[in-house]
């Protein structure tokens, strides 16, 4: 870390916004910008979530879920407000089926997104939100540890929150009324051990050795807390500073259901950065390289002593 880098502790006269904090953690310039357009892209997502009245439009993407017409719209936000940033190279989203190249050729970074994670939860006014993984290369060209260098998600809840790691730690801001993103929880580092698992997959499609491992954790007294939103259930264990979010393969669906580039990965990298674990049972979820834009993947992500000991059921 050069010059830029400071203790927070020494401001906390002032209110710390997302770009001074950036700008404090030595963060790189061109990943500074990025980060903080695309944390303005949520306030503008917000606005259209609110304006949308909760309107289904009654198609399917390419994954055959229903898509709501919010899905569509954040992901036209993003692209909108990504393709000429000159900071991003090219983006690919669960709403596209293909890495669209921008022309930005001095930009380094690969933008990936699920724009509107658990859309299906707008009519139920549940929170929902943005997924991003940023990426040195494509996200196809190697694992995600190598081609990681950052990862966020915005919460669209009874606050707007955002939670970003530039490999510097996780930490998390809220949206004040004044539209500025301020530093609420810096370095998060998730507890050892948690209490609370959210638990993924119905549990009559459930493989013996997952059972077994929740059987355990049962045992152990676990709360259940599982909201339908991948994106407020992990949240929740970041926040909490611990537990487990699950999503198995089933004997149905062997690579369980969520979406490696799209939503796991990002998510791996934000865990890792504050201590935790996230696996598919055998390996780092940041280890996988993934074949395919649509390749999915089970997972098991939060406190290390949970992720641990499914590993020790699993493999
Ligand atoms: O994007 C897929 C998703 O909506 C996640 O947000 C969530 O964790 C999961 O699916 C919920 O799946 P299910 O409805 O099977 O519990
Ligand atoms: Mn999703």
């Amino acid at each position: 870390m050069g010059n830029n880098s400071r203790n927070i502790s020494d401001y906390t006269k002032f209110i710390v916004d997302l770009r001074r904090h950036m700008w404090m953690a030595g963060i790189e310039m061109e990943l500074r910008r990025l980060i903080w357009q695309i944390a303005v892209t949520g306030k503008y997502i917000s606005a259209k979530i609110h304006e949308s009245n909760r309107k289904l439009a009654g198609l399917r993407n390419i994954h055959g879920d229903e898509q709501l017409a919010l899905d569509k719209s954040a992901d036209v936000i993003l692209q909108n407000q990504l393709q000429y940033s000159g900071f991003v190279k090219a983006y690919c989203s669960e709403e596209l089926d293909r890495i669209v190249p921008y022309e930005a050729p001095s930009s380094k970074y690969h933008v990936t997104a699920d724009p509107l994670d658990g859309s299906s939860l707008v009519d139920t006014n549940l929170a929902i939100g943005t997924i991003i993984g940023i990426h040195r290369d494509s996200p196809l060209a190697a694992e995600g540890r190598k081609t990681m260098v950052g990862a966020m998600y915005i919460t669209y809840g009874p606050l707007i929150t955002m939670v970003y790691s530039a490999g510097k730690g996780t930490h998390e801001f809220v949206l004040n009324r004044e539209g500025e993103y301020v530093l609420s929880e810096e370095n998060i580092t998730l507890d050892e051990k948690g209490s609370i698992y959210s638990l993924g997959g119905l549990r009559k499609d459930w493989l013996p050795e997952h059972l077994k491992y929740v059987e355990v954790l049962e045992g152990e007294g676990y709360k259940l807390r599982y909201s339908g939103g991948f994106v407020p259930d992990i949240n929740q264990i970041l926040i909490k500073r611990g537990g487990v979010f699950t999503y198995p393969g089933t004997r149905k669906d062997p690579k369980g259901k969520l979406r490696l580039i799209f939503e796991l990965q990002p998510m791996a990298f934000l865990a890792e950065q504050a201590g935790g674990m996230a696996t598919d049972g055998k390996q780092d979820i940041l280890a996988i390289r993934p074949e395919s834009l649509n390749h999915r993947s089970p997972i098991y992500i939060g406190s290390r002593y949970e992720v641990e000991k499914a590993r020790e059921f699993l493999t």
